[in-house]
């Protein structure tokens, strides 16, 4: 059996923006992993694969599953990208910890999971890039236009400064820096969001573009102070960004609720990550303020929290 993992992810600034060209900064949330785990099967006819994933309750003959299926996919961009002559019959199967629709990258990071344990299992283990293009491939599939930040970050598992189609940059962090997460109760449905976003942009292109070069802006500010080692001045940028993407329209009464909870608890700021709509709030928090505000978050709904560092 070869099994081989992905991280999760968290977008720090710039998401929404990042799919119009501005940047966006994003790290792993290496404590959640998906995994992918590929067997032999003797007993079946060569180059038949079954694939099961049983939180989204999957489970088919590759040759059967729905075309747009995204695990399905992977498989099949994986199989044709290795060129596999003749391969046994295989068994596909994934498991992961990060939540599904959280906006913490569950979809990208279950593709790089599986793109890793087939091409190693089959002999061809694959460049990061290569993992990472397949990964943004299957991305289409989950909305039209992803600005390729969540397989990026969670391929190669570094902080990342993303700029839609050029390399992604890693940067230095000067000092490392905690933060509290809360995910609501409500999915973060990443099609919609950023449809709503494509609808208002269209609707009205120069306030669009203006929000964006905020948010771009703030991204541009945020990796300087997190590279020049005072991550305290994150949380008023956090707050700034939050404002904005309430502008944008991805924010909601459930992640606000969230996000007001963490600050009464003493966070240095706060803000959704990810598409918006449901899905994950993050906040700036000290070893000091963690505890209160994982807990006020409990209170204001959430169904999972977590801490994590982010260094490198
Ligand atoms: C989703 O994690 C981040 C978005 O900016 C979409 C994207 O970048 O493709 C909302």
């Amino acid at each position: 059996m070869t099994t081989a993992h992905a991280p999760g992810k968290i977008i720090l600034f710039g998401e929404h923006a990042v799919v119009y060209g501005r940047p966006a900064i994003a790290v792993p949330l290496l404590q959640l992993q998906a995994t992918g785990e590929v067997t032999d099967l003797s007993d079946s006819p060569r180059g038949n694969v079954w694939l099961q994933a049983s939180a989204v309750d999957l489970s088919c003959w590759l040759h059967e599953c729905p075309t747009h299926n995204p695990l399905a996919k992977v498989v099949r961009l994986t199989l044709a990208e290795v060129r596999a002559v003749d391969p046994p019959a295989l068994s596909v199967r994934v498991t992961s910890q990060i939540p599904i629709a959280s906006g913490l990258g569950s979809g990208a990071a279950v593709s790089v999971a599986v793109i890793r344990a087939l091409s190693e299992h089959l002999g061809s283990p694959l460049p990061l890039e290569r993992q990472s293009s397949i990964a943004f491939e299957v991305e289409r599939l989950h909305h039209g236009t992803p600005s390729g930040v969540d397989n990026t970050v969670i391929t190669f598992s570094q902080p990342v400064y993303f700029v839609r189609g050029t390399p992604p940059e890693s940067f230095k962090i000067g000092r490392r820096f905690e933060l509290a997460i809360g995910v609501s109760d409500m999915p973060a449905p990443t099609a919609v969001a950023v449809s709503t976003v494509r609808q208002g942009w269209l609707t009205d292109p120069e306030r669009y573009d203006d929000l964006f070069d905020a948010i771009g802006h703030i991204s541009e500010q945020a990796r300087r102070v997190i590279h020049s080692g005072q991550p305290e001045a994150l949380g008023p940028l956090m707050d700034e960004n939050q404002d904005l993407l309430e502008e944008l329209g991805v924010s909601s009464s459930a992640l606000r609720e969230l996000i007001l909870a963490a600050r009464a608890s003493g966070a240095l700021g706060a803000k959704l990550s990810g598409a918006g709509l449901g899905g994950n709030v993050i906040a700036l928090v000290t070893p000091e303020t963690r505890e209160r505000v994982l807990r006020a978050y409990e209170s204001a709904g959430a169904i999972m929290t977590m801490h994590t560092q982010v260094r490198n």
